[in-house]
């Protein structure tokens, strides 16, 4: 016998680090793909306001699995295995996620089933732990707690605008998905295990595979292009344009910004494919990627406010083109970001927002000016994540960067050679747009004292001859 004082206290057996840091991994890992997942699945929806939402969600998403896999990495200081053999439980479950048949059926199974699932798992944590112990855990679940619930609700609500009854349509999808859930025992994995849903109607699909070609909301008229400096052989949409201009050249910087801004989604989608093309990158890229492609969302939702607050009809008046994400299809990933980098880079080298920020406020448009201002804010990161990234996948030496350029001037000869073969097409012509633009903007001018700014500004674009010209 020994002697030994009684117990403090009772403790949860399950309730040690190993447990903790098993459990949170495995989080981890469905947050992690779930976020790819929300990415890949966002460039393949078209409807704006689904689409703008689950841009929103991914990068939330990111900052989940960043402060899961931060806090695995804490468990037992410094563990280095938080990324290497991933449930293949939680992988496969996520896998399924993807698998819905359209973006309705996609949206019902992850906001209505594995959402669910996960804020359960996360409340079962934080019943069984000890709050003193494991308090940072216990701090970062509550609070990714409540930001699933608010993605469910606020989704919840979009579609009964948006889609009315997406919820009850899909409920087969997930009650599959519930039960692909429960054979793996639910994401904490400390379920009792059903056995796999191998005969359920729904189940069997092939595997998940991103578009290389997106189309836009219905609402839209179908467009390539959305302003003249993209297509040189678009001498009538040139000429509305400049009609536009004649009215005054602050009047056509205003409306400039808000529809480049609005047709910047294609940039969120380039970015988001990579998240899903790569899939073997350290963490630090995901994250960066992440935030990227939901800044460019966020970006394209300025340029659409704007538009909105001038009580514009947005989908009859706006073209939305489609044209750099399609174009950029046949290409690989890597070229993509090149091509990506070299707009962005070239813009922020050429002082252009600073220029547009000036021409905004002699314009006295505030709210045109303070989205500049964040936008100029959000794309000097974005240089940062395209000159880190971009060193990290082609070598930090001169091969690489020879290479990088070799990529960019064949991106810039592709996207060029698209142009040309669509330039006849009647998707390709602006003027229309840009004549019943006119219109309405010339109905809503107002005076004021003239600032006697010099307006001087070109538009970065893909083309070395328009360059030139
Ligand atoms: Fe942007
Ligand atoms: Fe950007």
């Amino acid at each position: 016998m020994v002697k030994v004082l009684p117990a403090s206290r009772t403790a949860h057996a399950d309730v040690r680090v190993d447990n903790a840091s098993q459990y949170l991994k495995r989080c981890y890992v469905v947050e992690r793909q779930l976020m790819r997942t929300l990415a890949a699945r966002f460039v393949d929806t078209s409807q704006w306001d689904f689409k703008r939402q689950l841009s929103q969600d991914m990068w939330e998403t990111s900052r989940h699995a960043d402060a899961l896999r931060t806090r695995v990495l804490e468990l037992r200081y410094p563990r280095r295995d938080v990324d290497k053999k991933y449930d293949p439980d939680m992988l496969a479950l996520v896998a399924e996620c993807a698998k819905g048949q359209d973006s309705l059926e996609f949206i019902g199974g992850v906001y209505g089933t594995l959402l669910p699932e996960l804020v359960r798992a996360y409340q079962d944590y934080l019943d069984q732990t000890d709050p003193l112990d494991d308090a940072p855990s216990v701090y970062i679940l509550r609070h990714i707690i409540a930001d699933k619930q608010a993605q469910i609700e606020r989704m919840r609500a979009l579609a009964e605008q948006v889609a009315p009854r997406l919820f009850e349509a899909t409920a087969e999808w997930q009650d599959y998905l519930r039960q692909c859930c429960a054979a793996v025992g639910g994401i904490s994995g400390q379920g009792t295990r059903t056995p796999p849903p191998l005969n359920h109607s729904l189940a069997g699909r092939p595997a998940y595979a991103i578009g290389r070609s997106v189309q836009r909301d219905s609402r839209w008229r179908p467009a390539l292009f959305h302003l003249p400096h993209e297509n040189k052989y678009d001498v009538e949409g040139r000429k509305a344009w400049q009609r536009i201009e004649a009215l005054d050249k602050r009047v056509a910087m205003q409306v400039w910004s808000a529809i480049s801004h609005f047709n910047e989604i294609w940039a969120a989608e380039v970015v988001a494919a990579s998240m899903w093309d790569f899939d073997t990158q350290p963490w630090d890229f995901y994250l960066d990627l992440a935030r990227w492609s939901w800044d460019e969302t966020r970006h394209s939702t300025m340029g659409y406010r704007a538009l909105q607050g001038w009580g514009w009809n947005v989908p009859d008046l706006i073209p939305w083109g489609n044209a750099l994400y399609n174009a950029m299809g046949p290409m690989p990933p890597i070229q993509r970001l090149a091509l990506l980098y070299y707009y962005e880079d070239g813009l922020l080298r050429a002082g252009t927002k600073q220029i547009e920020i000036k021409i905004l406020e002699s314009a006295q448009d505030d709210g045109g000016v303070q989205d500049m201002d964040f936008d100029w804010a959000d794309e000097a990161i974005h240089v940062s994540y395209g000159y880190t990234w971009l060193r990290h996948l082609l070598g930090d030496n001169n091969a690489g960067k020879e290479e990088l350029k070799r990529l960019t001037d064949e991106a810039r000869e592709i996207i060029a050679a698209f142009v040309a073969q669509h330039k006849d097409d009647p998707q390709a012509k602006l003027a229309p747009y840009f004549d019943r633009l006119h219109d309405v903007i010339a109905s809503m001018l107002q005076d004021i004292p003239d600032d006697n700014l010099d307006v001087h500004w070109a538009p970065v674009v893909a083309d070395e001859e328009v360059l030139k010209a």
